[in-house]
């Protein structure tokens, strides 16, 4: 495996390899950890924002051994003088060992693993996929259910731009989910995914209202509304705000042990008087994002 570019390029025992590598790097002491990727550089090449993403990679790097390089800031990178994406790729393969890539453009990262000979790593690319983040997303179900087999998932709001969705959805077809797909008409799931689902015989429901699934689901995935992402704003303010859960929509109304996941960052989707209850598991999933992201860059060097 050189690259992880997109989870429709890896296999069940893959993605159930690095889960457990992650769980392995998760029991190592941190004196041990530090050896784990002593002299190498990752770079990391973020053109669009991120928090969580850039910063758990970087510090997964660090407490690996491994030293971190960061593009500049696109107003003080080349970027801003014109430089093509492909060059600055050929640039950085020169300068690291491992390329960790974020763009806004469905492709780019692909693009770049094609460009270097370095390993790739996809950090979301637009609308279309976002690897670590579906490992992380496994690893924490794997961790809350025991098991990543035959659970009931509804993936709630902006399915049409979420690209956690895409890499999950693709990811699961592995595991025999029912699927509920909760949105509001204009940001329904891409049709070449629903026809992905249909060929692998997964059962799905595309509904409007959670409510509609809520007694019945495992876990409970949220997602913001991409404003960013709509190329017409008046779009986005039709489905603003469209789905808000809170303690009193949710509590007594799901089962026991249904989790909360979102990839974040939140806007208003999830009420924060949520956040102390037993069913959210968004600040963890986030956390399990520096193991996973560290079995990432080993499995790839
Ligand atoms: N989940 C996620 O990708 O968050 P960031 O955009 O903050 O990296």
């Amino acid at each position: 495996m050189k690259d992880i570019i997109s989870m429709n390029d890896m296999s069940k025992e893959e993605i159930l390899e690095i889960l457990e590598i992650a769980e392995k790097i998760e029991n190592s002491s941190e004196e041990e950890k530090l050896n784990f990727l002593k002299g190498k550089i990752i770079a990391t090449l973020f053109f669009e924002p991120s928090t969580r993403t850039k910063m758990s990679f970087e510090s997964a790097a660090f407490r690996l051994g491994a030293q971190v390089l960061q593009l500049p800031p696109l107003e003080q990178s080349s970027v801003k003088k014109g430089e093509s994406f492909s060059d600055t790729i050929r640039m950085v393969e020169s300068y690291s060992d491992v390329i960790v890539v974020r763009h806004p453009n469905d492709g780019a990262a692909r693009l770049a693993s094609t460009t270097s000979k370095k390993p790739v790593i996809n950090a979301g690319d637009g609308s279309n996929q976002h690897p670590s983040q579906t490992l992380l997303d496994l690893y924490t179900i794997k961790e809350e259910k025991g098991t990543l087999s035959n659970l009931s998932i509804a993936f709630v709001g902006d399915l049409k731009y979420g690209r956690t969705v895409h890499s999950l959805v693709k990811a699961l077809t592995h595991f025999n989910p029912t699927i509920y797909f909760v949105s509001p008409k204009i940001l329904q799931m891409p049709t070449y995914l629903i026809d992905d689902l249909d060929k692998n015989n997964i059962k799905y429901e595309i509904l409007e209202d959670f409510r509609d699934c809520l007694d019945k689901i495992d876990v409970f995935y949220m997602t913001r509304i991409q404003k960013e992402r709509f190329p017409d704003v008046e779009d986005y303010q039709k489905v603003k705000g469209v789905y808000v859960i809170n303690k009193e929509n949710i509590l007594g109304k799901c089962k026991e042990d249904m989790i909360i996941l979102h990839p974040l960052p939140r806007v208003d989707e999830i009420s924060t008087d949520l956040d102390e209850t037993k069913h959210a598991l968004y600040f963890k999933q986030a956390k399990n994002g520096i193991p996973v992201r560290q079995a990432m860059m080993m499995k790839v060097l």
